[in-house]
């Protein structure tokens, strides 16, 4: 089974979708990660994010993604950076990559085949912007998680507070409309509901809410496809 789940910046789409996929004992695959590894790779290669350097990049650098305790690894040359790619300068560069053609198109195969894969056993949760659109248009469920920009950009300042950073609430803000406004009006597999996807405003719920609003879907899906 593979499960969808779509939505901007800071919307705890990640955080909803991790959940779900250990209740479900699923993989889960977080695809912002993956543009991460290859914004990562830009930035150690020295390449601005232009559309001939991502022709560049293929040659310059390798991107793998591996399985491991049903959590996706992302490898830049065979070395694991999964738990290095949420600096603020990667997340940036992140959203810059992500508009580029080839650099979409490399990742699509990546994702999918590994979506397949573990979608067929044990299952899989896919989140990111164009899960339910785009890469996975054939997925068991879509979400679509959403929350106002307000309080996407006070539960980021919690964040921050809870590793000491204590930047300003207008600056958090600021950043999330940004990536907001790039994310939605690239021309390629803009972030968009699908018209199939479950809408889930979370303006007003916990994670654990969340997570058991999906999860109920998800139960209900398993039984159907077991009659
Ligand atoms: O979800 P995230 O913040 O880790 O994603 C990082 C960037 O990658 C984000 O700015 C948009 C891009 N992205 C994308 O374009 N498509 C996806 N499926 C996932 C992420």
């Amino acid at each position: 089974m593979i499960i969808a789940i779509d939505g901007p910046a800071a919307s705890g789409k990640s955080s909803t979708a991790r959940g779900v996929a250990a209740a479900a004992g699923f993989v889960f695959m977080d695809s912002g990660l993956i543009y991460r590894g290859v914004a990562l790779g830009f930035l150690e290669a020295g390449l601005e994010s232009t559309a001939d350097n991502a022709e560049i990049s293929l040659q310059r650098f390798q991107i793998e993604i591996t399985c491991i305790d049903r959590h996706m690894h992302v490898h830049i040359d065979g070395v694991d950076v999964t738990t290095e790619l949420h600096t603020p300068q990667i997340t940036k560069m992140a959203s810059q990559v992500a508009t580029l053609p080839s650099v979409r198109k490399r990742l699509f195969g990546l994702q999918r085949r590994f979506g397949d894969r573990y979608g067929a056993n044990p299952g899989i949760v896919v989140v990111g912007r164009d899960m339910g659109t785009v890469v996975f248009p054939h997925a068991d469920l879509k979400f679509f998680i959403t929350a106002s920009l307000e309080v996407r950009a006070q539960r980021r300042l919690t964040e921050f507070h809870q590793v000491g950073e204590t930047p300003s609430f207008e600056s958090v803000l600021g950043a999330i409309a940004e990536r907001d406004r790039q994310d939605s009006e690239r021309k390629i597999a803009p972030l968009k509901r699908a018209l199939d996807a479950v809408l889930v405003e979370t303006d007003k719920l916990t994670l654990a809410e969340q997570i058991d609003i999906i999860f109920r879907h998800v139960i209900e899906q398993s039984a159907l496809k077991r009659v």
